[in-house]
């Protein structure tokens, strides 16, 4: 059995910055409630016309990570694409990846995982290269949330929250096994699925349906979560499973080098860091400046801790996510 290791970090935002001031043009909120509730102090959205999508931006941030990984796309083995947004319904944005990047017959699998995509595709990376079935893995993480988005009064709850970028990483065969990946930890909880959901359209209710219904106030194809009780879930789970890999390394909350929470609120990190008992130095937020990213926002957090020298040789970093499912999981690397 090898190990996996990352050797290679890349990320990519859309350059149009909307503030909270922006979001009070359109609906009734403010800087101070979004600031207060959230930590977000702005986020990035695609702009209309810039022909920018969610392959499109994982693309962008895996070649940066490839190159950084020293390794040419080819050597790719396996393709893995957390996202929630795909670019089409079907196929995949994993097959639109392996296009660009001229991969000839790679696999291509896309991680429908929410907020939780990231920490699920890493973890799945890690087992085929543990076995030895493929050497270099991509992984993505991209969402292009801004385009769905109810940016009236009525969708604010979810709307101020969410904004659009990439983040990957590369993958590879390790075969000191004190190194890289020590352990990933899984989970799920459907009885939860519609709390934090998009349900239309759906298996139940066919484009064709809607269309016929033409519904203006149809709002079922609008994110819905159910903020506060998502949230008293996410602090929970959000300490088990960080717990759940202190107790699998044996590793202390003091060892900690970097915990990556899964941006969805500053609160949220707040209470994790708190509740382990971690100075700033420990866990890296930059919910601030983009917002919650879902899939995309650990591999984005993790690129600019590392770009930041916060992440060196012999630093024991923790991922951590939870997210619509309800799903969530932890990844404990020691880089
Ligand atoms: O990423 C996946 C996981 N996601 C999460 O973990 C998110 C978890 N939940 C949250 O982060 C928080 O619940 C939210 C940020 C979504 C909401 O914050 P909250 O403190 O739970 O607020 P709330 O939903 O209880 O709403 C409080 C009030 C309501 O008004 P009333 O009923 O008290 O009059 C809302 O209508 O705030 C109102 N409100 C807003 N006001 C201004 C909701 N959204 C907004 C807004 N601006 N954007």
């Amino acid at each position: 059995m090898y190990n996996s290791k990352i050797i290679g970090l890349g990320k990519f935002l859309p350059e149009n910055i909307v503030t909270n001031k922006d979001l009070e043009k359109t609906m009734e909120t403010s800087n101070e409630w979004i600031i207060e509730r959230t930590g977000i102090e702005e986020r990035r959205h695609i702009k209309k016309g810039d022909n920018e999508g969610t392959a499109s931006m994982g693309v962008k941030a895996a070649k940066i990570a490839i190159e950084r990984a020293k390794i040419k796309a080819q050597e790719i083995d396996l393709i893995l694409f957390a996202t929630l947004s795909p670019d089409y319904y079907f196929p995949g944005s994993g097959v639109l990846v392996q296009e660009a990047l001229d991969i000839p017959d790679c696999p291509a699998m896309d991680i429908r995982m929410q907020c939780s995509g990231f920490v699920y595709a890493v973890s799945t990376a890690d087992q085929f290269i543990k076995t030895g079935m493929y050497k270099n893995v991509l992984v993505i993480g991209s969402e292009y949330h801004s385009g769905g988005l109810d940016m009236t009064t009525r969708g604010r709850g979810v709307s101020v929250i969410f904004g659009d970028g990439a983040g990957a990483i590369v993958m590879t065969r390790e075969e000191n096994n004190e190194i890289g990946i020590l352990s990933s930890h899984l989970h799920s909880e459907g009885k939860h699925a519609e709390e934090l959901s998009l349900i239309g359209p759906n298996t139940g209710r066919w484009v064709p349906e809607i269309i016929a219904e033409n519904k203006q106030d149809d709002i079922s194809y609008y994110p819905y979560m159910n903020g506060q009780f998502v949230f008293k879930n996410a602090v929970v789970r959000f300490a088990e499973v960080i717990n759940e890999g202190l107790e699998k390394t044996g590793w202390s909350p003091d060892q900690i080098g970097m915990l990556i929470p899964h941006q969805a609120n500053l609160r949220i990190a707040q209470f994790v860091q708190r509740k382990f008992g971690l100075s700033d130095d420990q866990v890296y937020n930059n919910i601030q400046r983009y917002g919650n990213t879902t899939a995309a926002s650990i591999p984005i957090a993790l690129t600019e801790a590392w770009e930041e020298g916060k992440i060196v040789p012999g630093t024991k970093v923790v991922l951590a996510a939870f997210g619509s499912g309800f799903t969530w999981g932890s990844v404990m690397i020691q880089w």
